[in-house]
């Protein structure tokens, strides 16, 4: 099976970005996580569509846009627009899901749906055959460095069944508090795809260290 490792440019150094997003690269991480916070769906405000841009001009590495916003089908042309490879959106206060999936796939792009640790599997099964990839996080989205919550560990064991059950299964890709003590365990429950920030930008040996870490424990 082929494992993707997704880096969160949430905890890169922002005055060195180019050199952090290099270093990346070099270490053979599959995507780049590119985390958007609106101050009002999550608290915390982050970036927007001109570091899509950015990172479009350093990399050629797919980026993996994660859009923690209320309305996302107002924002979703700018991002694609912008370059990004994937765009996934939440289900929780959005009644356009499904529209705005569809849109961001007829443009070209993979679409994906990301579920809080506390919204129940249910809502987002009839939505599964709708998405590329579904991202389960791990943490209350917000802010990198949090401690990884192992009570969703179940869920994303419950998702992958439902996902296998779709004619092409979307990626699962898992989101929060993943370092090289817990990829394993959700790799376990059916993860495919694995998103990291702190372990990989504030790893004490620094980010090939922590991109190696991390695939050490994928073996
Ligand atoms: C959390 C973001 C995550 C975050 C992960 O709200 O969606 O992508 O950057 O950070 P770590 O890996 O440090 O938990
Ligand atoms: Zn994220």
């Amino acid at each position: 099976m082929k494992f993707f490792i997704s880096a969160s440019i949430l905890s890169a150094d922002f005055a060195n970005l180019q050199s952090e997003i290099i270093a990346c690269e070099n270490a053979g991480v599959d995507w780049i996580h590119i985390d958007v916070m609106d101050g009002q769906f999550v608290p915390n405000l982050t970036m927007g569509p001109f570091i899509v841009e950015a990172c479009r001009r350093i990399t050629d590495l797919p980026l993996d846009c994660h859009l923690m916003t209320n309305n996302p089908e107002n924002l979703v042309d700018d991002f694609i627009k912008a370059g990004a490879t994937n765009i996934t959106i939440h289900p929780e206060n959005n009644p356009k899901i499904i529209e705005t999936l569809a849109r961001i796939k007829a443009a070209g792009c993979t679409a994906g749906i990301a579920i809080n640790p506390a919204t129940p599997v249910e809502m987002i099964e009839p939505l599964i055959r709708f998405a590329d990839l579904i991202l389960v996080m791990t943490v209350n989205p917000g802010y990198s460095g949090q401690n990884f919550m192992p009570e969703v560990v179940e869920k994303i064991a419950k998702i992958n069944h439902l996902a296998q059950k779709c004619q092409t299964p979307p990626i699962i890709e898992v989101d929060g508090g993943i370092n090289a003590d817990t990829i394993s365990l959700v790799k376990e429950a059916g993860a495919s795809a694995f998103v990291s920030a702190s372990a990989i930008f504030h790893h004490p040996g620094g980010i090939s260290r922590g991109v190696n870490d991390l695939r050490a424990s994928l073996l």
